[in-house]
């Protein structure tokens, strides 16, 4: 048995010969789907999402690059969109490659990476004149029997320095958010987006009961841990990534997003967003910034 590609020239997929499966857009290296073996989705996608490049996909994985959000009042990304550029440039694929987890273990051990690539050279004109730096960046997807993770590395590749954030705004399935419980943040402190930007401390753990959207900053690296109904079903470990945002749009903002179907889906989906977005990342000419996560399934 081996990990079966597909490359249609506008997504790829990878399946290991134990069912695992994901799905990656070239438009934005968006990730659309993750499953596990028995065939079961574990990321959220909007019934509504545009996968056609109209405009950034609603769930999955899209990567945030080089804004988080809007930045009016930092000269160098003020001009750019929402959450910048990456999610919504057409990618390239750079590569496949599948390995045994160790040498002579069985094929279901078997794993896959897919590694992406975007550079100043290949972005749209009309997004190179709103950040005018030759970067680049690698994206590699890495997929095994019980997690999947996501790696960034940005390169300066100009004569001048420039500032960036980075964010991996992964949407997770759940069953019922009525039911979910986010641990691992107590102690941290955040930024309350809904609460006029006030900064709070995390106080024990976070359950989501309304319009949800906070940037935590951890003082460690703590995994984020997401149980449903009291059983362990995601832990999410951060690589170089300093914060944690949780997002859930809850009713008024799911049902004001034309691409979020069905309305109600804010009940199976939960954001958490490892990220580096509380200042800027400046990077010399040269050099590089990498940050991952981690995502691992229980049961
Ligand atoms: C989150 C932000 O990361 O992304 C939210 O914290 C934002 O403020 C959300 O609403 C979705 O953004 P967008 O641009 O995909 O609608």
């Amino acid at each position: 048995p081996q990990v079966t590609f597909s490359d249609d020239n506008s997504r790829v997929t990878a399946v290991l010969p134990t069912g695992e499966s994901v799905e990656v857009l070239l438009y934005g290296a968006t990730v659309i789907s993750w499953k596990s073996g028995d065939g079961t989705e574990k990321l959220w996608l909007s019934e509504a999402a545009k996968l056609d490049g109209t405009r950034a996909v609603r769930g999955g994985i899209p990567l945030v690059f080089p804004v988080f959000g809007t930045a009016p009042d930092h000269a160098q990304t003020a001009k750019l969109p929402q959450h910048g550029f990456a999610r919504t440039s057409r990618w390239e694929f750079l590569g496949k490659s599948s390995s045994e987890s160790a040498p002579g273990s069985a094929a279901a051990d078997l794993s896959v990476k897919l590694d992406f690539g975007l550079s100043s050279a290949n972005l749209d004109p009309s997004a190179r004149a709103l950040w005018p730096f030759q970067f680049g960046l690698i994206y590699t997807v890495y997929l095994n029997r019980d997690s999947l993770t996501t790696s960034l590395v940005v390169t300066n590749d100009d004569d001048k320095p420039f500032d960036c954030q980075v964010l991996l705004h992964t949407y997770l399935r759940v069953k019922d958010i009525t039911a979910v419980e986010i641990s691992g943040l107590a102690g941290a402190s955040y930024v309350d987006k809904v609460d006029g930007a006030k900064t709070k401390t995390q106080s024990s753990a976070l359950t989501i009961t309304g319009e949800t959207d906070r940037v935590y900053s951890p003082a460690g690296d703590a995994a984020v841990i997401v149980t449903e109904g009291g059983a362990k079903v995601f832990t999410v470990t951060r690589d170089n990534l300093g914060n944690v945002v949780v997002w859930n749009p809850w009713t008024d903002k799911a049902a004001g997003m034309a691409d979020f179907a069905p309305n109600d889906g804010f009940k199976n989906m939960v954001c958490v967003e490892p990220g580096s977005v509380s200042g800027w990342q400046t990077l010399e000419p040269g050099d590089a910034f990498e940050g991952a996560q981690t995502i691992t399934l229980s049961s």
